[in-house]
């Protein structure tokens, strides 16, 4: 079949040089968004300059930009807490409804009683609308198993729920998320390090992940976190100064994690370490927003030249948002960030946390056609806050998703057609 283009875009979204894999904030501002082309053959994208014998699409008005990576989600869960919502605005704290059951047991408990065909009921249609939201790659996390065979079942359906769906996705196994009863955090690290050989033979993980927080593990927990992801060859991820300070961002580097993720409470005295380092910040202005967190010092981090990302933290408690393009416009106005530092974290930036930035976070020829069509220039994502802008998402080269206000522009290009359904 012909080659795609889509043509007379009103902006197009490109890297300053071609091979990058991540960039530092500091050079968002090399980003361009010029008008212009971009030609798809196969999965590929293969250049900006159709010829006559593209099948065109026409982009008037709109910016085409790289999918969405959303690399921070704890997909699949079981049911919501959305009574845990009110009772956090009632001015109950996250500690303390854990501390009553609620929170990361309740979750366990609803994942433990729901079957798997329910589970993936649930999740199945979220991915859907994380992909009318542009989002083309998710990263699951395990973490309501709170058991090994609760662990491995949650791993194994977070692998299902990635056959099943347009995206693609990467499996993290978040086995340190809160201490089960009957343990304590070192004799649960005791039980993670003991299935981790079961992880590695009969599941997809590909990241290791902890939560370091007084309500859940230490610092020291984190440290042998590092050395086991280093032993089994994954990536380490650690949830860390999200509710209170631990000064776990050195720790983290030290254990060689990929990334760290929340820094709420991160210390300013930090930024510069994070920053001459090869760890990324990944912010979460939904959790932030909803738990009436503290703001991270996003601004710092994107001035020192950190790697930083962006990601929904989708999940039953502290968020559960799907949308990148709210959290986007989250991060605009109370991170003060610019629309080009924040796509550069919800696209390049955020593969690379994923290891999957030679292929996808990027409109370059020899990568992955992950790219969405938005309904206006990108200075609307943060302005008009709370409309979807997403006018198309193209996975691999198949339109996956088309607005029907915009199925139009798609008429001429034969023999495509778009996934309507969940
Ligand atoms: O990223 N902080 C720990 N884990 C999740 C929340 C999990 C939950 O409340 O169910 C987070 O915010
Ligand atoms: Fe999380």
């Amino acid at each position: 079949m012909a080659a795609l283009a889509l043509v007379d875009a009103a902006e197009v979204m490109r890297l300053p040089q071609e091979g990058v894999q991540r960039l530092p904030q500091s050079r968002a501002d090399e980003l361009t968004l010029e008008p212009g082309a971009v030609v798809i053959d196969g999965d590929r994208i293969v250049g900006f300059e159709p010829d006559e014998t593209c099948r065109r699409v026409p982009c008037d008005g709109c910016a085409v930009v790289p999918g969405f990576v959303d690399c921070h989600t704890h997909l699949p869960f079981a049911g919501w807490r959305a009574d845990e919502y009110a009772l956090r605005i009632a001015g109950v704290g996250y500690a303390e409804i854990a501390r009553r059951g609620g929170g990361i047991r309740a979750s366990a408990a609803a994942l433990a009683a729901a079957d798997d065909v329910q589970v993936l009921g649930q999740a199945r249609p979220l991915a859907f609308e994380m992909l009318r939201h542009g989002t083309t790659t998710i990263e699951c996390k395990s973490g309501y198993g709170l058991s090994a065979d609760g662990e491995l079942r949650a791993l194994r359906l977070a692998g299902e729920l990635g056959r099943q769906i347009e995206q693609t996705s990467t499996v993290t196994a978040l086995l340190a998320h809160a201490v089960p009863d009957g343990f304590t955090a070192s004799t649960w690290m005791d039980a993670v390090e003991g299935m981790l050989e079961r992880v590695r033979s009969q599941t997809s993980a590909t990241a290791l992940d902890i939560f370091v927080e007084s309500i859940a593990f230490s610092n020291d927990d984190l440290l042998r976190m590092g050395r086991l992801a280093k032993q089994y060859g994954m990536f380490l991820r650690a949830h860390v100064e999200q509710l209170s300070r631990h000064g776990s961002v050195p720790v983290a580097i030290e254990a060689g994690a990929r990334s760290v993720d929340h820094l709420s409470w991160m210390s300013v005295g930090d930024v510069p370490v994070l920053a001459g380092s090869d760890c990324a910040a990944v912010l979460l202005p939904g959790a932030e927003l909803l738990g009436a967190e503290q703001l991270p010092p996003a601004r710092e981090l994107a001035d020192a030249g950190a790697v930083c990302v962006l990601a929904t933290d989708l999940n039953p408690g502290t968020s559960p948002i799907v949308s990148l393009p709210l959290i986007a416009g989250l991060a605009v106005r109370r991170y003060n960030w610019s629309i080009k530092e924040t796509l550069l974290a919800l696209t390049l930036n955020a593969a690379w946390v994923l290891g999957f930035s030679a292929e996808i976070g990027a409109l370059e020829p020899g990568r992955r056609a992950d790219v969405l069509l938005l309904d206006a220039p990108v200075s609307h994502i943060p302005y008009r806050l709370g409309h979807n802008p997403v006018a198309a998402a193209i996975v691999a080269g198949r339109p996956a998703w088309v607005r029907p206000d915009h199925a139009w522009r798609f008429a001429e290009a034969d023999g495509m057609s778009a996934e309507v359904s969940a």
